[in-house]
């Protein structure tokens, strides 16, 4: 059970706990289908993912009751659909500024949360579209709170940086907040803002890296995102853009 108090407009202010269910993002999409109305900042929040998603078909795993497994429904008919990539942009900067006061995070793009080399916490966004419009965003998030012991070696949690427990309920807030807070600058129209912030924030952004491309290991510079949200690399002198599918960091 979580008792969050949080200082916002919306966000979590309807707060609905399920000790364990498949997935969060997919509850609130049943949630969407069943109930008429379902206020903007819903969370759904769990203890327990049996079937928790991933991004490209991956799964999410988390020990019981050891890390933040929740999802937060918005409206953003504001966005284009050709934008929609500002809201892992706008969520992965709210995620990493409110978690500032453990540690230093920057964002794998599109929106992996990152500390050195490794992973802290995805994020999975599914949107409904209705032609250019965004009808609703499901913005499902994963954070390694207190689990110690992982499958992935890549994963790492916030207890393994600091070496003690954390509140989750008190991490929930901070992000819960932040999450509105750049919410709102997004429906401000300050993409730019939040573009030149995210720069800041992004993983091995003009450092020389090795990149998997169509099957063949690449060297190249990120340097930056294009007008569509895909990254910009910059191999053998020449830019060019890659969609999630398209390439992956080695
Ligand atoms: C990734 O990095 O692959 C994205 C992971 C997203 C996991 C979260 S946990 C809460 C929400 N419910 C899900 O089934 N997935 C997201």
């Amino acid at each position: 059970m979580y008792k969050i108090y949080t200082e916002t407009l919306f966000v979590g202010k309807e707060t609905i706990f399920l000790p364990v269910c498949h997935s969060t993002n997919t509850e609130l999409n049943q949630l969407l289908k069943k109930q008429e109305k379902v206020f903007e900042g819903t969370v759904v929040i769990t203890d327990s993912q049996t079937a928790g998603r991933g991004q490209v078909g991956n799964s999410w795993e988390a020990e019981l009751g050891k890390n933040l497994t929740f999802s937060v429904l918005f409206y953003p008919s504001f966005l284009s659909s050709k934008d929609q990539f500002f809201l892992p942009i706008f969520t992965s900067l709210a995620i990493v500024e409110a978690l500032k006061e453990y540690g230093c995070f920057s964002i794998k793009w599109p929106n992996d949360i990152y500390i050195e080399n490794k992973k802290l916490g995805g994020i999975l966004i599914e949107n409904n579209l209705h032609g250019q419009v965004i009808e609703h965003s499901i913005v499902g998030i994963g954070l390694n709170i207190n689990q110690e012991f992982f499958k992935e070696k890549k994963a790492v949690s916030l207890k393994m940086i600091l070496q003690n427990d954390l509140s989750l309920e008190i991490v929930l807030k901070n992000i819960l907040e932040s999450l509105e807070q750049y919410y709102l600058v997004l429906k401000s129209g300050n993409q730019d803002f939040l573009k030149k912030r995210y720069l800041s924030y992004l993983y091995k952004y003009e450092q020389l890296h090795f990149f998997k491309i169509k099957e063949e290991i690449v060297e190249g510079i990120i340097k930056g995102i294009d007008e569509n949200g895909k990254l910009i690399v910059q191999i053998n002198g020449k830019l060019n853009s890659y969609g999630i599918k398209e390439i992956s960091f080695l």
